[in-house]
């Protein structure tokens, strides 16, 4: 691997640490403490420097509040669902929307389509949280990545290979609340990427998309990147 690559480690579900060579964390989607895949003994970077979020549900944001008090991070997600957060008590957070991007310290992460709903819940109910989103993750060095978030596969996917030529798809592919291979695979088309890191699968039997049957279906010239949680890209 070029040393100056982003890791990508998947914490099991949809939680995704990226770690720059320049020693920069953003952690995507915690779902920890219920997360019947997070890999237990797993040590998260001490200092975290940003939590991005896809959308509001539950499987995605649940442990991103005490995550940000923990480790320190700055939590960064569509401008409703950033302000959720700091309601729930969030101490830093950056609001932005789609074709925004924000600059981590080096790394840009521009907001893009996703074909999903999005709500937050708590006591009070579910609350409008903006729409679901995905992120394009582009570091110094290293392949651009497209962090779908929850979603299916939609035309405008074409766009986001047009405009940003992601090398790495980060796809859902456990299906019922996402794609399914059958769908993660024209994606993989439309968005033009060389490699599938395929998430939210596997965590509960619903979800049963597998990398095998993604990696089946999609052009020969793809990798579909098989990985348990606790391992990253490129290993
Ligand atoms: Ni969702
Ligand atoms: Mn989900």
């Amino acid at each position: 691997m070029a040393s100056d690559q982003t890791r990508i480690t998947w914490l099991g579900h949809a939680v995704t640490l990226y770690q720059t060579a320049k020693g920069t964390s953003i952690l995507v989607d915690p779902f920890i403490e219920q997360n019947p895949k997070y890999p237990k003994n797993f040590a998260l970077p001490a200092k975290i420097d940003y939590i991005l979020l896809t959308h509001g549900h539950g499987d995605h944001i649940a442990d991103a509040v005490p995550i940000a008090k923990k480790h320190g991070a700055k939590v960064v997600a569509i401008y409703e669902l950033a302000d959720f957060v700091k309601q729930q008590g969030a101490p830093e957070i950056v609001g932005f929307n789609h074709g925004g991007t924000v600059h981590l310290d080096e790394v840009a992460v521009t907001m893009v389509d996703a074909r999903h709903s999005s709500g937050a819940t708590d006591k009070a109910g579910t609350h409008y949280v903006g729409t679901a989103a995905g992120f394009v993750i582009a570091a110094p060095g290293s392949p651009v990545v497209y962090h779908a978030g929850d979603t299916n596969v939609f035309s405008d996917m074409q766009l986001i290979g047009q405009l940003y030529q992601p090398e790495i798809a980060v796809l859902p592919i456990g299906g019922h609340y996402t794609m399914s291979p059958k769908e993660a695979a024209l994606a993989t088309r439309l968005v033009g990427a060389k490699t599938v890191l395929p998430i939210h699968f596997g965590t509960w039997p619903l979800l049963a998309g597998t990398p095998a049957e993604l990696a089946s279906l999609v052009d020969s010239t793809v990798r579909v990147v098989t990985w348990n949680p606790a391992d990253w890209f490129p290993s």
